[in-house]
C-alpha cells in the first residue's frame, strides 16, 4: 500500500506525503479572524444525507473579502519564529530566523521621513531560498505573524496574480500599498508574463514603502534545481532585484516524511458512502467539477471551499487541456492550504494521482506547477484514504 522508493522518488514519479497533523488549528472554522465569509446564497439547499457539491457553489466575493483572505494558511496558523527549531547543524537557519526577526522589528516602526520631508528610508525585501521543507513557509507566516495579520497581506504567487486579475493592476497597487509587509509565497518563474507582472507590482509596492518577503518555489525532487532559485529570481525581477536581501535557509526536509505511495483510488461505493450525511463533505463528478472551475475565477476557489471539510471526487481521470489542468492545480494549493481530505474514486485507466496529469504537461514548462499539485494532492488523497476507512 504505502511505499517508500527512493529511485522512484529521484526519478520524479510519483509524489511525496507532506501531511503533518495540524496543532490546534485543525478544526478552526473555515474563515478565519477578520474575513468577511462569501455569499453562497445561490448554492443548492443541503438534502439530509446527501452531500452538497462544489459544482453547485456560486461563490460571489466582493473585492474587500480577497484583500480580506490575504492572510496565512490555516495549516500555519500556530507558525512563529518562537516554534521554529533551527538545526545547529545549519546555521543560515538561526541566522535567517534572527535576521527575519530583525525585519519584523524593522517593519512595525512607523515609516521615518528625512529631514524636511525627503525621501523615506527604504523598507526591508527579503528572498528566502532553499529546498523543500526547510521551513521557508512557516517563517514567512511567522513574519506575517510578528508583524500583524492587519499589516500584512500574506499569499502565494498565484494569489497575487489572481488578484491582479480580479481587481485589476492599478486598484491591486492601492489595496496592497495600505499593508506594511506583502509576503509572497513560492514566488514562481515559469510564466514569462506572471513574472513581468509581479516584478512590476513588488516594485509599485517598494517605491510607497511597503516591505517585501518572498521565498523560493522548490519541488520536493528538485534538489540543486530549487536550491540556487535565488539567481534565477533575481535575474527575473530586473530593476528590483538591487533591492532584495537573499537568506539561504539550508537543510533538510523537516519532516523527513518522503514517502511515496503508489495505492490505488478508492471504490466509487467507498467514496459515497464516506461523504454521505457528513457535515462539510462535498461530492462531485470530476467532469462536473472542471466545468465549474471554468467558470468560476481562480481568486474565488477559497471562497468556493468555505465550510469544506471534506472533498470527494468520482470519476476522475488524466487531465488532457492545459487550462483545465492549471484550474485544478489552483484549486488542489486551496484545498491544501486548508488541509481538505480528498477521497478519490477514478474512471477507467486512471490509476492514482499521478496519472492526473499528462506526460506532455509533466515535462512541460509549468511541470512544477504539476509536480506540486501531486505532491499535495497525494497527502490529501492520502487523508481521504484514512476518512474512507475510519468511515466504512
Ligand atoms: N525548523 C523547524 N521547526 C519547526 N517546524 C518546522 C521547521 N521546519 C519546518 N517545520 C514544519 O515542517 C512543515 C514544512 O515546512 P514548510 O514551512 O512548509 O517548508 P517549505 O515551505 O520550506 O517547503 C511545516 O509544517 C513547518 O511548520
Ligand atoms: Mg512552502
Amino acid at each position: 500500500m504505502v511505499e517508500v522508493t527512493a529511485a522512484r522518488l529521484a526519478a520524479g514519479v510519483g509524489w511525496i506525503l507532506v501531511t503533518a497533523p495540524v496543532a490546534g488549528g485543525a478544526s478552526a472554522p473555515a474563515a478565519l479572524p477578520g474575513t468577511a465569509r462569501a455569499s453562497a446564497s445561490d448554492a443548492t439547499p443541503a438534502v439530509p444525507g446527501r452531500a452538497r457539491a462544489l459544482a453547485d457553489v456560486r461563490p460571489s466575493v466582493p473585492p474587500a473579502r480577497l484583500l480580506a483572505d490575504l492572510l496565512p494558511p490555516r495549516h500555519f496558523a500556530d507558525a512563529r519564529f518562537s516554534t521554529y527549531r533551527a538545526n545547529p547543524a545549519y546555521p543560515s537557519q538561526a541566522r535567517t530566523v534572527a535576521r527575519l526577526e530583525e525585519v519584523a522589528v524593522a517593519v512595525a516602526k512607523p515609516a521615518r521621513k528625512g529631514l524636511f520631508g525627503g525621501r523615506k528610508r527604504s523598507a526591508p525585501a527579503v528572498y528566502m531560498d532553499g529546498g523543500f521543507g526547510v521551513g521557508k513557509t512557516h517563517l514567512l507566516t511567522s513574519l506575517a505573524h510578528a508583524v500583524g495579520l492587519d499589516a500584512s497581506a500574506y499569499g502565494t504567487f498565484v494569489e497575487y496574480t489572481n488578484l491582479v486579475g480580479a481587481l485589476g493592476f492599478q486598484a491591486t497597487v492601492e489595496a496592497l500599498a495600505t499593508k506594511q509587509l506583502v509576503c509572497i509565497d513560492e514566488f514562481e518563474l515559469d510564466d514569462p508574463g506572471d513574472t513581468v507582472l509581479m516584478s512590476r507590482l513588488l516594485r509599485e509596492l517598494a517605491d510607497r514603502g511597503v516591505a517585501l518577503a518572498a521565498t523560493s518555489n522548490t519541488l520536493p525532487e528538485a534538489l540543486g534545481e530549487g536550491r540556487f532559485a535565488a539567481e534565477d529570481f533575481l535575474r527575473e525581477i530586473q530593476a528590483l532585484a538591487a533591492r532584495f536581501e537573499v537568506l539561504r535557509v539550508d537543510g533538510e526536509d523537516y519532516r523527513h516524511r518522503a514517502v511515496v505511495t503508489d495505492s490505488a483510488p478508492l471504490p466509487e461505493d467507498a467514496v459515497r458512502d464516506a461523504v454521505a450525511g457528513r457535515p462539510g463533505a462535498t461530492l462531485d463528478a470530476f467532469d462536473d467539477l472542471l466545468g465549474h472551475l471554468s467558470q468560476v475565477h481562480p481568486s474565488r476557489y477559497r471562497a468556493l471551499l468555505d465550510g469544506v471539510e471534506v472533498v470527494a471526487l468520482t470519476g476522475v481521470h488524466t487531465v488532457t487541456e492545459q487550462s483545465a489542468a492549471l484550474r485544478l492545480v489552483v484549486l488542489v494549493d486551496r484545498l491544501y492550504d486548508r488541509d481538505v481530505p480528498v477521497l478519490l474514486a477514478g474512471s477507467g485507466d486512471y490509476a492514482g494521482e499521478r496519472s492526473l496529469f499528462t506526460e506532455e504537461m509533466l515535462r512541460g514548462g509549468y511541470r512544477k506547477k504539476y509536480y506540486r499539485a501531486l505532491s499535495r494532492l497525494g497527502a490529501l488523497a492520502e487523508d481521504g484514504r484514512a476518512v474512507a476507512r475510519a468511515s466504512a
